[in-house]
């Protein structure tokens, strides 16, 4: 039997399934006027003084390569950021600049694991995570994210799931599709079983600014831990999604060697964007409380108009995504994302899009007006009555 591990370049990448979003986002942009709710990305433009900078760097010279790891002066402001607001405790040299949060993800299995390794990963969890095990013939094996267990990581069933091929596991709060924030208790619990079970934690915190009740507890700000990678980035919290700055914080044991894997890679992060992170950081932060608190309005209105509407959504505590219960259509997900945007110009993330345990589910992105989120949530309750009563019995 051949091992997904002894499989050629172009097997592997033929066997990467393509994420389901692009497929209905494909569709949907053939069309006119479609409300597109499929997108995680912010509806904000970036926030002028962060363009301005980039625009001054350019003016001013700042166009060459610049270190592997970033730029020393954004490195050093990232020190502080992780310290104030995740409450991480980190030097320079802990700190590599990456091209986005999923630029930072890649680099950091590319370090630590090897072909034929295991990786435990999030079901459902954002579809990039499995593709990066393809393109590095490491195997998945999926965690639930179920409502027994409030849709967090259970620590029996991650250990359960252990062989001495597992190496790693990765976590992701806030977390995209499901919007649920980890609190102190078990994201301690989850360190603890990390830590006995000699594992790797890559902890994908690309919404932690994007909090509406709790704030998200940085697995990294629970010890000086040296087995824990935490990925950041610009994308979500800034609306800089284009501008692909994020970053890793990692262990000085491995700082090294992702700085070098970042040369072949893209050797750095474009200058005069990194240029544009540090004025983000040193700006007026209340743009981002302003974006956070509607995303808050706009999720408020959802879940007011999901429980007028009768569907059953996970409340998200962070992030911008609702996760809507569409099993009573008695229809797969992805045969309901095609109706929805067939007969309600309606665009939407199928959950199997997310992985198996999506299947009954969608994904509806809040990174839009209320008016569109509503008349979006009318659509899916209307379709979800619709086919039940047309599919009972089936
Ligand atoms: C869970 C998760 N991680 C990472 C990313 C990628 O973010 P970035 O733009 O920083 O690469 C996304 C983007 O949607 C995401 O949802």
């Amino acid at each position: 039997m051949t091992e997904k591990s002894d499989l050629g370049a172009t097997e592997r990448i033929s066997q990467m399934s393509r994420s389901g979003i692009r497929e209905i986002m494909d569709l949907a942009w053939s069309m006119e006027n479609v409300n597109h709710l499929e997108v995680g990305e912010p509806d904000f433009p970036t926030p002028k003084w962060i363009s301005d900078a980039a625009i001054s760097a350019i003016n001013s010279g700042e166009t060459k390569y610049s270190p592997n790891a970033g730029i020393n002066q954004l490195r050093g402001r990232l020190v502080e950021k992780v310290r104030a607001i995740n409450q991480i405790t980190c030097d320079e040299s802990q700190i590599v600049v990456s091209s986005g949060a999923v630029e930072a993800l890649f680099i950091a299995l590319t370090t630590i694991l090897n072909p034929g390794d295991q990786i435990l990963l999030p079901n459902p969890g954002w579809p990039n995570f499995r593709m990066m095990c393809s393109l590095l013939s490491v195997e998945p094996v999926f965690y639930s994210l179920s409502s027994e267990h409030n849709f967090e990581p259970d620590v029996n069933e991650l250990k359960g799931l252990l062989s001495s091929k597992v190496k790693a596991l990765l976590i992701n709060s806030p977390s995209n599709p499901l919007g649920v924030v980890l609190g102190k208790k078990k994201t301690e619990e989850i360190l603890s079983f990390a830590n006995s079970s000699g594992l790797w934690v890559v902890s994908d915190e690309c919404y932690d600014q994007i909090t509406y009740e709790a704030d998200n507890c940085s697995i990294g700000s629970l010890d000086a831990a040296s087995n824990v990678i935490t990925a950041f980035s610009f994308s979500k919290t800034y609306a800089m999604t284009g501008w692909r700055v994020g970053y890793a914080i990692v262990p000085n044991s491995i700082s090294g060697a992702l700085a070098k894997v970042q040369e072949p890679v893209i050797s750095c992060v474009n200058t005069p964007a990194q240029f544009a992170a540090i004025a983000a950081l040193d700006g007026d932060q209340n743009a981002v409380k302003g974006m956070v608190a509607e995303y808050k309005l706009r999720r408020d209105t959802a879940l007011a108009e999901a429980k007028r509407t009768g569907l059953q959504v996970v409340h998200p505590g962070g992030a911008f995504y609702l996760w809507v219960d569409i099993s009573k259509s008695r229809i797969s997900s992805r045969d309901f994302a095609l109706e929805l945007l067939d007969k309600y110009s309606t665009a939407i993330a199928p959950g199997t899009a997310f992985g198996s345990n999506g299947e009954g589910w969608i994904r509806i992105s809040l990174a839009s007006p209320a008016s569109k989120i509503l008349e979006g949530i009318k659509a899916v309750s209307e379709l979800v009555k619709y086919k039940g009563e047309n599919n009972a019995g089936n």
